[in-house]
């Protein structure tokens, strides 16, 4: 019985553990950052993901099984002003009364720090 109780505390613990770094390292930095830029990007990040789920993850969301991926662009997809006119889609889903240059960086900043989608 303790030993049935210890191993139910064990994979709790190990869920636990999985959960909480998954939160953690949804985002990859540079080494060479310091923690206060850190913190601020990582806000950023955050509304920025927010903002892609509402705008860009009906067309930009891939499924992978039971899996939902959010895509993983390269450094020169990701130019927000050509991004926003060169593609006949984004010219009428993108425009500036939807997603404001602001907003757009966001997004920008949360699309170059995601972690990437593992390979497999
Ligand atoms: C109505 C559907 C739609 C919406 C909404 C949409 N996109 Fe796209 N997007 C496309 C299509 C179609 C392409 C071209 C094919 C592809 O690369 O998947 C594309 C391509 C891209 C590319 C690659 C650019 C390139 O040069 O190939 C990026 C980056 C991108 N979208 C980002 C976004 C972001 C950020 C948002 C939200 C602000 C967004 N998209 C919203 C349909 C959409």
């Amino acid at each position: 019985m303790k030993k049935q109780i210890l191993l139910l505390l064990f994979c709790v613990v190990l869920l636990n553990a999985c959960f909480v770094n998954r939160n953690l390292v949804s985002y990859e930095f540079p080494d060479a950052m310091s923690d206060e830029v850190r913190a601020a990007y990582t806000e950023q990040c955050d509304k920025g993901k927010v903002l892609f789920e509402i705008n860009c993850s009906k067309c930009h969301y891939i499924k992978k099984g039971r899996r939902t991926l959010i895509p993983d662009f390269d450094q020169s997809e990701l130019i927000g002003y050509e991004m926003r006119v060169m593609n006949p889609q984004h010219e009428s889903e993108v425009r500036e009364a939807r997603v404001n240059a602001e907003e757009l960086g966001l997004i920008m900043t949360f699309l170059t720090y995601k972690r990437k989608n593992a390979t497999d």
